[in-house]
């Protein structure tokens, strides 16, 4: 049995530097591996693949531990059940479900021997989901292409942080699809996040999908606001596609603080902290 937390991720900058010919976007994102979590337990099973989760999320762990044992060409495979406690919301920016996949890329090979190279691990986690290569690194790292190109950075001072949402289910898709070109900004939000992290600080650097996701879900800029009154403007950031906006502090004190000052604001709120790349891909035993 092998018990595995799967962290959730902010960006702390997201470019969208324009349209691809296969209808995906090419991005520069720095992401950020976070301590908020869900766990997941896979086992030994008689046989197929079995799932069990609150939310009833399985599909996507499915088909990573399906993919996993067609990458090593298994010819009967193994049966491996999973049971996932589910703490990061969906469609909510976080990475839940590709960090989900990701563990359990890392789950099965490591439970089966698999000896797969990075490159095969890679190359199973981007046939999944644009943000599941990020969550095979952790970490902080600078993350480009669809999301498969992704470079290490090392890691930053700890940061506290208060995530803020409204239980709107964000569609990635519909956000990019309705993104125009002229909401581009100018290409340097990922350049200002890892000027600061080079100097030891961690800034957000802008994302250029905000303006678009507050035009569909409103909300999205409440919660903005909501936020201000805790955090400066330049220290409130929306992640990934929203709708959870995410404000950053010095130090766990005044995170919990304005948790307490808001909670009774927002239907969800949650603190975390930023976590290096060690930690963020944990021991397997
Ligand atoms: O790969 P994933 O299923 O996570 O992406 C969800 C949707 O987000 C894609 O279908 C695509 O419309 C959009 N997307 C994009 N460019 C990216 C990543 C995602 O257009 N780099």
């Amino acid at each position: 049995m092998i018990e595995v937390r799967a962290f959730a991720k902010i960006n702390l900058s997201l470019d969208v530097l324009g349209r691809r010919t296969d209808g995906y976007h090419e991005l520069r994102s720095v992401m950020q591996t976070i301590s908020l979590h869900d766990t997941v337990r896979f086992h030994h099973e008689e046989s197929g693949i079995t799932g069990s989760s609150p939310q009833g999320d399985y599909s996507l762990i499915d088909r990573a531990i399906q993919a996993v044992l067609d990458k090593a060409g298994m010819e009967s495979p193994p049966a491996i059940g999973y049971e996932l406690a589910k703490r990061i919301p969906s469609a909510a920016g976080l990475g839940g479900g590709s960090s989900d996949c990701a563990t359990a890329i890392r789950a099965v090979s490591t439970m089966l021997d698999l000896n797969l190279s990075s490159e095969e691990l890679l190359s199973v986690a981007a046939s999944l989901g644009a943000d599941v290569p990020f969550f095979l690194t952790g970490g902080a790292a600078l993350v480009e292409g669809r999301g498969e190109r992704v470079k290490p950075l090392p890691d930053a001072r700890t940061r506290w942080f208060l995530l803020a949402g409204q239980n709107t289910a964000v569609s990635t898709k519909s956000v990019f699809e309705a993104f125009k070109s002229d909401q581009h900004g100018d290409g340097e939000a990922t350049g200002r996040a890892l000027a600061a992290l080079a100097n030891g600080y961690v800034e957000f650097g802008g994302n250029d999908l905000a303006s678009t996701a507050i035009q569909y879900f409103p909300e999205i800029g409440q919660t903005f606001d909501t936020l201000a009154q805790v955090a400066s403007l330049e220290r409130i950031a929306m992640t990934g596609s929203g709708g959870t906006v995410v404000a950053m502090f010095e130090n766990e004190t005044q995170a919990n603080e304005s948790f307490r000052r808001l909670q009774n604001q927002l239907p969800w709120l949650a603190v975390a902290s930023s976590i290096g790349r060690e930690q963020s891909i944990g021991r397997m035993a």
